[in-house]
């Protein structure tokens, strides 16, 4: 990697600010946490951090609160990491300030002590400089872990590495390291399958890895708008006919690069978009007058399958159909199980995809499963992260 990481620094004995990316997602109604990858991504760093013998104070943001928040503040955060720890995690009621600065004075070496939400503050998210002096000065050194959190340019992120000398924890440097190496070398053949919602979230993603792979797959609500591009009827699907002409230039080019591209062939329609409405198999010819697609249909699962199991990377970022709605998570969960069994690098990279490849148990059986959702697509557009920007170079 290009940029220093905590094995190039001292830490030992150290006050170690470490940003981390604990915007966990939680139950609205119990306050239980529902997926503590994150918090898990960070062990790493934080255990190097005590087995060395430093001070590991911690700063994360949840969620996105205007002004102080009860239920964001990163007490159960904390309590899930002392678990993981198996130790105490002190958690602080602020993020600076007098008391703060008395707490980490109280602290020795292999403590591990909590910030409150970063957030909190809006200074936070402006980059303050005052904001990021005030984190700063709670520190010797500065651990950015928070790859979830590079693509923005925060005072936690970028601010605070203009007063102390940054470096990436493990997982910063983990993430950048199979991204990266995806991105600049792959083995091949090279595949990118692209789902998700809506096609004008994911241009940039689309345009810049055009450029890279020898095949990329489109399913999920995306492939509609890709698909009426093509002239088919797609029912009262959700389109974005902003895009169409995006979506034809796309299919152009890919022709002209000789990328193979392919589009689902037949889908799963429903009358509502809803968990239990009547749905059924159709090829793209037959979408019902006012029905939509909410999955990819099992000829598409088995011509994408066929094509993935030739490739020795693939790229994973967005679910086939609504996996939210069990009836329409088959294309997502066909493709999964795939990928579980191939012998490729397989990187899973985007939020819903983490989830959905998480709940269905198969994340142990990736090569590597992104913490980043707009982090990891920003990093695949081949845009520079103002988080890692800002670290150290070797
Ligand atoms: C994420 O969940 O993608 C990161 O924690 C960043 O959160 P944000 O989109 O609220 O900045």
């Amino acid at each position: 990697m290009e940029k220093k990481t905590i094995r190039d620094i001292k830490v030992s004995d150290k006050r170690v600010l470490v940003r981390v990316d604990f915007n966990v997602p939680m139950n609205k109604l119990t306050g239980k946490i529902t997926d503590d990858s994150r918090i898990r991504g960070a062990i790493p760093t934080i255990q190097y951090l005590i087995d060395q013998g430093a001070k590991a104070i911690l700063c994360s943001h949840l969620g996105r609160p205007k002004g102080q928040v009860e239920a964001l503040r990163l007490a159960p955060v904390g309590e899930r990491l002392s678990q993981l720890l198996g130790r105490p995690v002190k958690c602080t009621p602020d993020c600076i300030g007098t008391e703060v600065e008395r707490a980490v004075s109280q602290m020795k070496s292999g403590d591990v002590l909590l910030l409150e939400n970063l957030r909190f503050y809006p200074e936070e998210e402006k980059n303050d400089p005052e904001f990021a002096r005030s984190l700063a000065c709670l520190a010797d050194v500065f651990v950015n872990d928070a790859f979830g959190t590079a693509h923005r340019a925060h005072a936690s992120t970028v601010g605070v590495a203009d007063y102390l000398p940054a470096v990436a924890g493990f997982l910063m440097e983990k993430e950048l390291e199979f991204l990266g190496k995806a991105m600049a070398d792959p083995a091949r053949p090279f595949a990118m399958l692209v789902g998700g919602a809506k096609v004008g979230d994911k241009i940039g993603l689309l345009e810049n890895i055009l450029e890279k792979v020898n095949s990329l797959i489109i399913g999920g609500g995306m492939a509609h708008t890709f698909l009426k591009a093509q002239g088919y009827d797609v029912g009262s699907s959700s389109v974005e006919d902003d895009q169409l002409g995006f979506a034809r230039g796309l299919i152009e080019k890919a022709a002209r690069r000789g990328v193979h591209l392919l589009l689902p062939t037949d889908v799963v329609v429903a009358r509502e978009f809803s968990a239990g409405s009547i749905h059924k198999t159709v090829s793209l010819s037959g979408v019902p007058r006012g029905w939509m697609i909410l999955d990819i249909g099992p000829q598409s699962i088995k011509s994408f399958g066929d094509e993935l199991k030739g490739c020795k990377t693939i790229i994973w970022n967005g679910t086939m159909g609504v996996f939210e709605f069990a009836p329409f998570r088959k294309g997502t969960t066909a493709i999964a199980n795939l990928l579980a069994s191939l012998d490729a690098t397989k990187i899973i990279g985007g939020g819903s995809t983490v989830e959905a490849i998480a709940e269905l148990g198969l994340a142990d059986r990736m090569t590597h499963v992104s913490t980043g959702g707009g982090a990891s697509l920003e990093f695949l557009e081949g845009k520079t992260l103002p988080g890692v920007a800002a670290l150290l170079d070797c």
